[in-house]
């Protein structure tokens, strides 16, 4: 690459992210310069509205027009960073369509089109990367891409939602009421007004499609992701679970059985010296287990305008090296369609809190019910008495279809009180 060759990129959006990255420009250029023998500059930044105010970037850089970055012939990188699926989709579309690189950090548009966007991107021989999709600073993305191609991956477990994370944390550490530490998080600025899209676990199971995808070569979207969110998780639970050395996180997992994959997202309990477990407030954290590399985690700062401006300045610098390298580690990011292994015969571990009458016989109705579906308590707790007794149950390793059918029989005992709402417990395998 002949020394300070100049790049200009095409900014859309100059919100959160894109006005941190604008301001990493210019105060980095120095650095950038030194490590790509690169002048990157932005010549243009999309916005909805040219007439608002705007700090940082002189005022003749925004336009409302897409056209006019996608026919500027000297600027070869598109930054998307809008967000959401329209017209992002279009824009992402016509800049790859037109042989530009796109770095975007949207975790919705590449959890439900990226396997589209990856084969765009590959037949026009241009770029496509995405590292701020997934857990902000961290760069997982290009570990996986770069540092794992010989791993032999068979699980990744991501603490990969910062909000949800911060909330379980405040339920741990103070006893507080679901609700009174989620209004704890808005006020802190750690969850949005309307939270739902956190608190159901649909955001991580957005992005554990992405690092499925990554890990396993495949497309996983996603539509192909159940999630279960942590509003049903109790304070009590998280006493209980403390008591048993547990703790509670939003866990996304996606494992190869059999060269099936499986992925989804679940509030579980983790053995407290597990290497999750001490992952806290918003921090993120990405867990890797693979045949030739044991475990590996990476953890750090899941969000934030200046976090993720920095996961998009990498994929920047990325962009501009492989130019120098055509083609080096620019492999399809999900070349294969693996099938899905069924979420039933996944084998887990369950915590389970009953609700009970207090009375002789309960505990031997229970465990014989259990018993009928193979079913084997690994330990059990009796907490509390008269209206408020309770059994606390830890499982041996067991197949989710056979205990989802124990877990029913058991909740239409008479001497069951409440719906039985049961929690994994992951890295229990014995
Ligand atoms: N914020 C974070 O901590 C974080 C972390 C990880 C990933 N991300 C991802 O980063 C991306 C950007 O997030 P953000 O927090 O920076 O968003 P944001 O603060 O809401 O900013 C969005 C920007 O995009 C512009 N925009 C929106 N719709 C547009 C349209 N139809 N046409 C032209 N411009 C449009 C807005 O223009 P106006 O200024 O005119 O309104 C604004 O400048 C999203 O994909 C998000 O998921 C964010």
């Amino acid at each position: 690459m002949p020394v300070n060759e100049k790049i200009f990129i095409g900014l859309l959006g100059y919100g959160t992210v894109g006005s941190n990255v604008y301001q990493l420009l210019q105060d980095q250029a120095g650095e950038i310069e030194k490590a790509t023998g690169a002048v990157i500059s932005v010549k243009r930044v999309l916005v909805k509205d040219v007439a608002i105010p705007r700090t940082g970037a002189p005022a003749d850089l925004f336009t409302e027009d897409f056209e006019e970055i996608l026919n500027d012939p000297e600027i070869s990188i598109v930054a998307e960073l809008i967000g959401g699926t329209e017209p992002a989709f279009d824009y992402v579309t016509a800049a790859l369509t037109s042989g530009k690189a796109v770095v975007t950090a949207n975790k919705q548009l590449l959890s439900q089109q990226g396997f589209y966007l990856f084969r765009l991107a590959e037949e026009k021989k241009t770029q496509i990367r995405f590292e701020a999709s997934v857990a902000g600073a961290i760069p997982v993305i290009k570990v996986l891409r770069e540092s794992m191609v010989a791993a032999d991956l068979k699980s990744i477990y991501g603490i990969v939602n910062g909000t949800t994370n911060f909330i379980l944390t405040e339920m741990s550490r103070t006893g507080a009421k679901f609700k009174d530490a989620l209004a704890r998080a808005q006020e802190w600025g750690y969850a949005e007004a309307d939270p739902t899209s956190d608190i159901s676990g649909k955001d991580a199971a957005a992005k554990m499609a992405i690092l499925a995808s990554i890990a396993f070569h495949t497309r996983v979207e996603l539509e192909d992701v159940a999630c279960a969110g942590i509003e049903h998780v109790s304070s009590l639970d998280l006493a209980y679970a403390r008591e048993l050395g547990l703790t509670a996180k939003l866990l996304g997992v996606a494992k190869l059985y059999k060269n099936k994959i499986n992925v989804r997202v679940y509030p579980a309990l983790l053995k407290q010296d597990h290497p999750l477990a001490s992952v806290n407030g918003a921090y993120n954290a990405v867990f890797l287990e693979g045949t030739t590399i044991d475990e590996i985690m990476l953890s750090g700062p899941g969000a934030g305008g200046m976090e993720t401006a920095s996961a998009v300045m990498s994929d920047i610098i990325s962009v501009v090296a492989r130019r120098a390298a055509p083609g080096f580690l620019e492999y399809p990011a999900a070349y294969r369609e693996l099938e899905f292994f069924p979420d039933d015969e996944v084998v887990s571990t369950f915590y389970l809190r009953l609700e009970v009458e207090d009375e002789p016989g309960v505990l031997a109705a229970i465990a014989s019910t259990f018993g009928e579906h193979r079913v084997s308590i690994q330990s059990v707790l009796q907490k509390g008495r008269g209206a408020h007794a309770e059994l606390v149950m830890v499982f041996h390793p067991v197949n989710e279809a056979s205990f989802n059918a124990s877990i029913e029989k058991v909740g239409k005992l008479d001497v069951v009180k409440s719906a039985p709402r049961p929690i994994r417990v992951e890295g229990n395998e014995e």
